[in-house]
């Protein structure tokens, strides 16, 4: 019997219902190809949902979803909900009550797509940021002391567990390792001022690299990453790091590999549920025109096969989305690509189902 997946959706605001329909279209495509199938349950967790019944996360919800194994998720944000609400309420709660401790976010320039770096090709971009996803500013410790008045403090304290951070650590390694391309891991942080978080980092990193002799091992402070992101990002291969670098980096990421139209990530626990994701927002402003890019989300799709140990059939999507972006769209931007959303989707699926020839 062929192998068969249940998958929770959740396709959000905005235009995540737009980008997640082709990004469904392009997985059941590659399920006819490789020989699996694919069961979607949807669920319509977000800012409209908390509009009408005030509840951001249903009780069950978070049981529910756990039952799977890959999440699918489009956009969370509405431009009537305060911001924070459904961002904490619904992403960062299932960050932490599913324990997805990485956040993968691949950074790769595409062929034919503008890279605001001049002179740099995809052969100069392609690299993989692991971000630890479950503690350090996020953890949400601290607090006011005489909130409101002229003496307030407010305090927002990093945490980070040796296990946590070692967990982080380990499944970069193990990743680098896995991918073998560069074979270099680089720890971002900030040893010279944070000296009690990133001595941590340091030590345990420094500590899990001696159990990989064939991966280098290199450290980089957050500040000078981001010079280099911008001049030399063909020395990254790997980067571990916190919470907060991650995310900021990550962005930086995401505009040296074109933008968010391309750009997907994974919130990953490598022994429970993950949740696959677009990094870009709800874009109000396009929503129902049929003319956002939706290759973020068939990217995230291709993410997800790969975690569910359909590799071959992850990378086939990739190869894919690049067919298409080297050969066909105009740009990246909604509404410049040349065609509607729905077309690149019908596109991508095409190319999978050897209608549209990739090689
Ligand atoms: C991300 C996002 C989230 C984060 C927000 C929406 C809470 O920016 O996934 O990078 O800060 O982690
Ligand atoms: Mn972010």
């Amino acid at each position: 019997m062929s192998k068969s997946y249940d998958i929770g959706v959740i396709a959000g605001d905005g235009t995540g219902p737009e980008v997640i329909r082709e990004s469904i279209k392009v997985l059941k495509a590659a399920a006819q190809r490789f020989g699996f199938s694919l069961n979607f349950v949807e669920y319509d967790f977000g800012g409209t949902r908390y509009l009408k019944t005030g509840e951001v996360l249903p009780e069950s919800a978070v049981g529910e979803l756990r039952k799977f194994k890959a999440l699918l998720l489009g956009a969370i944000g509405h431009p009537d909900v305060k911001p924070g609400i459904l961002e904490k309420g619904i992403l960062l709660r299932l960050r932490f009550e599913l324990d997805m401790y990485i956040n993968l976010r691949p950074v790769k320039l595409f062929p034919g797509v503008d890279c605001p770096l001049k002179d740099k090709t995809p052969a100069d971009i392609d690299f993989v940021v692991v971000r630890e996803n479950t503690e350090g500013l996020y953890a949400g410790a601290g607090g006011f002391f005489k909130k409101g008045t002229p003496d307030e403090v407010a305090v927002q304290e990093s945490i980070n567990t040796r296990k946590g951070v070692e967990r982080c650590i380990r499944y970069a390694f193990e990743y680098c390792k896995k991918r073998n391309i560069g074979n270099k891991l680089t720890l971002c942080g900030k040893t010279n001022v944070l000296t009690y978080a990133f001595d941590l980092w340091e030590r345990a990193f420094y500590e899990v690299a001696k159990e990989y002799p064939t991966i280098k091992a290199d450290y980089a402070h957050v500040d000078a990453i981001t010079m280099w992101f911008v001049k030399n990002p063909e020395w990254f291969d790997v980067i571990v790091t916190d919470n907060m670098f991650g995310d900021i980096i990550t962005d930086l990421g995401a505009m040296i590999q074109g933008g968010m139209g391309i750009a997907a990530g994974g919130n990953i626990n490598p022994e429970g549920t993950s949740m696959f994701e677009p990094i870009g927002g709800s874009a109000p402003k396009y929503t129902g025109k049929n003319i956002i890019n939706p290759l973020a989300a068939i990217c995230a799709g291709g993410l997800l096969l790969d975690y569910l140990g359909e590799a071959e059939a992850g990378k086939t999507i990739e190869s894919a989305v690049m067919h298409i972006t080297g050969e066909r769209l105009k740009s990246l931007a909604a509404g410049n690509m040349g065609f509607s959303t729905s077309e690149v989707g019908d596109m991508v699926a095409n190319c999978l189902l050897g209608v549209l020839h990739i090689y």
